[in-house]
């Protein structure tokens, strides 16, 4: 196999060509961001270094949300790792990662069995809230002709992934069906400090938000 400084620079290299184009806030710099926060956190947490970077990197080419199957089967990552000659112990971990890893609904659990895995879901979930996370929700609302809000619609607590995909509310609802919940549901304790400083903003926002809508402020 190829060393692994070489192996993750080819993985960076493949993901970047793969997600330029995209518009709907998982584009590269999100990957980007996602691998340096989970490399710090790998090095905090005391995670496998290699694994935690390759998820990073392959985390996001089979997602639903992008086209990928919707089964969620990781059939790109999977065919790269497999090109690339990666150990199947290294590659298996890696793919079953990438399958686990994605916010489901509010009402269904998303469990990481792996150190590795919590560090990277950790990762992807920070990138969701604070301003980035806030900048984000209304690129993917964009990208998909959804409004910035409907206030004569309520948000809605998903209790299966099916109902979570199907979701077609504004980009406010996104707020209380994950962005507000992702605080409790960080792994490790590297990240919490950095997800509560992002939560406060969250709130901050839509607060003032919220009185702007009214011209209270
Ligand atoms: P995950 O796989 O956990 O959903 P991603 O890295 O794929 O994480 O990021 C998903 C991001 O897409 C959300 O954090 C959010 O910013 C954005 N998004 C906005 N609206 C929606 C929506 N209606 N459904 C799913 N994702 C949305
Ligand atoms: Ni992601």
């Amino acid at each position: 196999m190829t060393s692994s400084p070489v192996l993750i620079h080819a993985a960076a290299a493949h993901v970047r060509l793969l997600l330029e184009g995209d518009c709907s806030g998982h584009d590269w710099w999100h990957v980007e961001r996602v691998w340096r926060m989970a490399a710090a956190l790998a090095r905090e947490e005391g995670a496998d270094l290699l694994v935690v970077e390759l998820a990073a990197l392959l985390h996001d080419v089979d997602d639903w949300k992008l086209g990928g199957d919707a089964e969620g089967r990781p059939r790109r990552a999977a065919a790269w790792l497999e090109e690339q000659g990666v150990p199947s112990a290294v590659s298996e971990h890696v793919l079953e990662i990438i399958r686990t890893l994605s916010f489901k609904g509010a009402g269904v659990e998303t469990p990481m069995r792996t150190l590795e895995g919590r560090v990277v879901q950790d990762a992807d979930r920070l990138d969701a809230i604070g301003a980035i996370g806030i900048a984000r929700a209304f690129a993917f609302g964009g990208a998909k002709g959804r409004l910035i809000h409907d206030p004569e619609t309520a948000p809605e607590r998903h209790q299966d992934f099916e109902a979570y995909r199907r979701k077609s509310g504004p980009s406010i609802h996104h707020f209380y069906e994950k962005l507000l919940l992702v605080k409790d549901r960080i792994n490790t304790a590297a990240a919490r400090r950095l997800a509560e400083g992002r939560h406060r903003f969250l709130e901050t926002f839509l607060e003032r938000f919220f009185r702007e809508w009214d011209g209270v402020e």
